[in-house]
């Protein structure tokens, strides 16, 4: 990823840009303008903003090509009238939120590297954060979802799937739409959102959203598939263990896991964002990290899950299929 001068330096340095952006959209900058053309006197006057600020950082805007600027007038660029405004229908601004969070837990890198993992964040326990990961989770599944549930092969006559830990269930909605006979059930700790996408895609009677404990509580049984898309990286490999043998016993036999990833080579060192994902799930979660495609089999070869196939859905993000034998 740096192999020159300029290459380290922009490595290095790709948090200023990063601030800039993320500082935007969390201050609303890009939703303020909208779909007009406003002076900054004016952005900073309707955000509340210092104007000496504000405007410099308009023109950075501008010169990273986010913002257009024309007789005193800032615009939204298509990329942030389509992403970036909060009234578009494919905004992401929650997304980026996330990123934002994850700024804080980035910076405490050194600290957790002399003392140990840091664990939770106190305000990741709280209804609102839980709401805008879950918004967020949906928001980055828009591109991902529908390219992901394509390569999913479900056993012939498949008629009901589990998603795991499926947070706003966009991965459910995606396959219920897919599968028009499949019938899912979505459970995660927190479902306010879930259900309300699952009433947005007029799915209600296809899909149910379970308040509950992937570990503790009942997931039910007779499942034709249960998808686990990015939960492995919240947790340890003995949760995991414990985790999958659960699926295990949810399954019809012959009934099919697919475990969504930012998976690792065996190296585990490659692709680079998942292993740079990984120190970033030792700063944000209790026990989570990335894992190799390898070691993932191998808990599910130990649970006489087999007929294995890796689908590459992005350079960093795949989907691992198995079948409970
Ligand atoms: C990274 S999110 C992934 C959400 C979704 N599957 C997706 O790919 O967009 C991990 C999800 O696991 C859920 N989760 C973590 N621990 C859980 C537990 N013990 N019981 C239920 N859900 C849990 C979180 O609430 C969160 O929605």
């Amino acid at each position: 990823m740096a192999s020159s001068y300029a290459e380290l330096i922009q490595l290095a340095n790709a948090y200023s840009e990063s601030q800039t952006v993320l500082t935007a959209n969390e201050l609303g900058v890009f939703t303020a303008i909208g779909k007009g053309a406003k002076t900054a006197p004016r952005i900073a006057r309707d955000l509340r903003l210092d104007p000496e600020g504000t405007r410099l950082l308009l023109d950075a805007l501008v010169g990273l090509d986010l913002l257009t600027l024309s007789g005193g007038r800032y615009r939204n660029a298509p990329i942030t009238k389509k992403y970036l405004d909060g009234r578009s229908p494919q905004a992401i601004t929650n997304l980026l939120w996330l990123l934002g969070h994850h700024w804080h837990d980035w910076s405490n890198l050194r600290h957790a590297l002399r003392k140990g993992r840091p664990g939770w964040g106190q305000t990741t326990d709280s209804r609102e954060f839980r709401r805008r990961f879950s918004m967020a989770m949906h928001e980055r599944s828009h591109a991902l979802a529908a390219p992901t549930v394509a390569t999913m092969r479900l056993p012939s006559g498949a008629r009901r799937f589990l998603d795991l830990g499926g947070g706003p269930g966009s991965y459910a909605i995606a396959l219920a739409k897919r599968y028009p006979r499949l019938d899912g059930v979505v459970m995660d700790r927190t479902v306010s959102v879930t259900r309300r996408l699952i009433q947005h895609a007029r799915l209600e009677k296809r899909l149910k959203a379970r308040a509950g404990d992937i570990f503790k509580d009942d997931l039910g049984s007779g499942y034709d598939a249960v998808v686990v898309s990015n939960v492995i990286h919240v947790f340890n490999e003995k949760e995991n263990e414990r985790l999958l043998k659960r699926v295990r016993a949810a399954l019809n036999p012959g009934g099919r896991i697919f475990i969504v990833e930012f998976f690792l080579d065996r190296s585990r060192t490659k692709p680079p964002k998942s292993a740079v994902f990984s120190v970033m799930m030792y700063l944000f979660t209790a026990t989570g990290r990335c894992y190799s495609w390898e070691e993932t089999e191998a808990w599910l070869k130990a649970l006489r899950f087999g007929q294995f196939r890796r689908h590459t859905i992005t350079p960093d993000i795949g989907t691992l299929e198995a079948t409970r034998l």
